[in-house]
């Protein structure tokens, strides 16, 4: 398929100092549009609002996915793009769980790298930044009954980023919430669907009140089992090893979550993917067993965990501060994307002109 490229008129003054979460975004972005049965019209145009009809479907019924990757400039200026392939064939899998039609993988990533090249100056290169890549697709039917789109949207936008919790490395606080649930087995929680956001925005602003970062969601079955935490993946380092909740049908498999343990199993550091309870949780904490936890995720990194609360009690968990795996994968793993250590497991796809 062709690629037009149409270029911007103008272009923005690229950011000074704090840039914080997703709030700037480049002079282009990739468009592709799906009709008659087929992808079609690729471009890179000028970043720019959408004309969408009223009607259109994803304003009613929410079909509609998404992926988060991110680029890096190594110390001798390359780009480097972290697993890319890996967020698209996850991107197809979301898009068969919600009857959106597939994307060719090998056509969206030489789309991005073509983006990415073509904006590399807004890639920020200070420490714990990145270009942040946003790939969507959404249903554009002008029709109000329910069921599969026969029209979408697909784009890419970018955003030169910082940490995406505020205070950065600083361990995090989190809720464990009973009364809601993000996803059950069956439902949509596997893949990356915008309705799972929607639904985890009440216990966030819950948590948030109540003064804590991010929910800590549980099985909607039993409200017994770890899940994830709302942006990201978690892991608990339990008697020495790493343990985290195994997928099984509700939890996203996050990119980052299996960088993490490729990265342990490769240092000889026990991984265990299995049930993980809140009890075994806070009981390890409470006994000294549970020394560390994290979350991992594109947008999150490596986020140390400093306090878990459960039933209105707050758990201290490794004295609060950051623990030494939280620190090794933090430091292996951006360190491999930002070029300053080796990748030997293949994961940088270096892009070049
Ligand atoms: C990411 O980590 O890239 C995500 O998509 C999480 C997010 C909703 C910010």
């Amino acid at each position: 398929m062709e690629l037009k490229i149409i270029e911007p008129k103008t272009k923005k003054a690229k950011p000074t100092g704090n840039l914080g979460f997703g709030k700037i975004f480049t002079d282009r972005m990739f468009v592709m549009e799906y009709a008659n049965g087929a992808w079609g019209n690729a471009r890179i145009q000028p970043y720019e609002p959408f004309v969408l009809e009223p009607s259109s479907s994803v304003f009613h019924y929410g079909q509609a996915v998404f992926e988060g990757m991110k680029a890096y400039k190594n110390e001798k200026g390359e780009v480097r793009l972290f697993r890319p392939r890996d967020n698209f064939n996850r991107m197809n899998d979301s898009n068969d769980r919600i009857c959106i039609p597939r994307i060719d993988v090998e056509f969206a990533l030489e789309a991005l790298k073509k983006l990415v090249l073509l904006e590399k100056d807004w890639i920020p290169t200070e420490p714990g930044t990145a270009l942040y890549i946003r790939p969507s697709i959404i249903a554009v039917d002008r029709a109000l009954g329910v069921h599969a789109a026969h029209n979408y949207i697909f784009f890419i936008i970018l955003s030169p980023v910082g940490a995406y919790y505020a205070h950065g490395l600083e361990p995090v606080g989190l809720y464990v919430e009973r009364e809601y649930v993000r996803a059950s087995k069956g439902g949509t929680g596997h893949h990356k669907v915008v309705g799972n956001y929607a639904a985890s925005l009440k216990a966030g602003e819950k948590a948030n009140a109540l003064g804590y970062d991010q929910v800590m969601w549980l099985d909607a079955k039993e409200h017994k089992y770890v899940e994830e935490v709302g942006s990201m993946n978690i892991f608990f380092v339990l008697n020495g090893k790493a343990v985290t909740p195994e997928l099984g049908g509700s939890i996203l498999p996050g990119v980052t979550r299996r960088s993490v343990i490729e990265l342990f199993k490769s240092k000889g550091i026990t991984v265990e993917e299995r049930l993980v309870s809140i009890n075994e949780v806070v009981d390890g904490v409470i006994s000294g067993k549970c020394t560390e936890i994290f979350g991992s995720g594109t947008a999150a990194v490596i986020s140390p965990v400093g306090k878990i609360c459960y039933n209105d009690t707050d758990y201290v968990v490794g004295g609060g501060k950051m623990g030494e795996l939280s620190m090794l994968a933090y430091n292996e793993l951006t360190g491999i994307q930002t070029g300053k250590i080796p990748d030997p497991f293949g994961w940088v796809m270096k892009i070049s002109d």
